[in-house]
């Protein structure tokens, strides 16, 4: 399939586009400092922190760290649980809610199941999906261009 070339001038910090690219929806969310800075504070809490599974599927070797990123704040990666398919929705909101982990700066659930990401896209332990989200092939053209694919 054809590449996606995305400009990302525009994205604030805490901010996220989705562009679809093989049909599929690619996130792009620009994280702030606190969530950053929240990313390893959770590696106890999920299955795979350092994203060693499948590595060759769902993280690039450019994206085998901790946000599982090019540039720290902006992450890439694909809309799709990986346990059946469906799409998670945001959940930036702060603070204790049900089937969240306490104090999080956002991430994402999952509604066909329970399953929980944070901001780097890795799944917590416990959850029907089995693995991180993935981070599809992508570079930068430019400070502000992206190219998926
Ligand atoms: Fe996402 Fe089942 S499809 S938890």
């Amino acid at each position: 399939g054809a590449a996606v070339e995305v400009d990302i001038s525009a994205l604030k910090p805490g901010e996220k586009v989705t562009v679809e690219w093989r049909g599929k929806p690619v996130w792009i969310i620009k994280r702030t400092p606190e969530q950053l800075a929240e990313l390893p504070k959770l590696d106890s809490q999920l299955a795979d922190p350092k994203s060693l599974r499948k590595p060759s599927e769902l993280t690039p070797e450019y994206a085998r760290n901790e946000g599982r990123s090019i540039k720290p704040d902006v992450l890439v990666v694909v809309g799709i649980c990986t346990h059946l398919g469906c799409s998670p929705v945001d959940k930036f909101t702060r603070g204790p809610q049900p089937s969240l982990p306490d104090n999080w700066e956002g991430g994402f659930l999952c509604p066909c199941h329970g399953s929980t990401f944070d901001l780097a896209g890795r799944v917590f332990a416990n959850k029907p999906a089995p693995d991180n989200l993935e981070v599809p092939p992508h570079m930068y053209l430019s400070d502000t261009r992206l190219l998926i694919g």
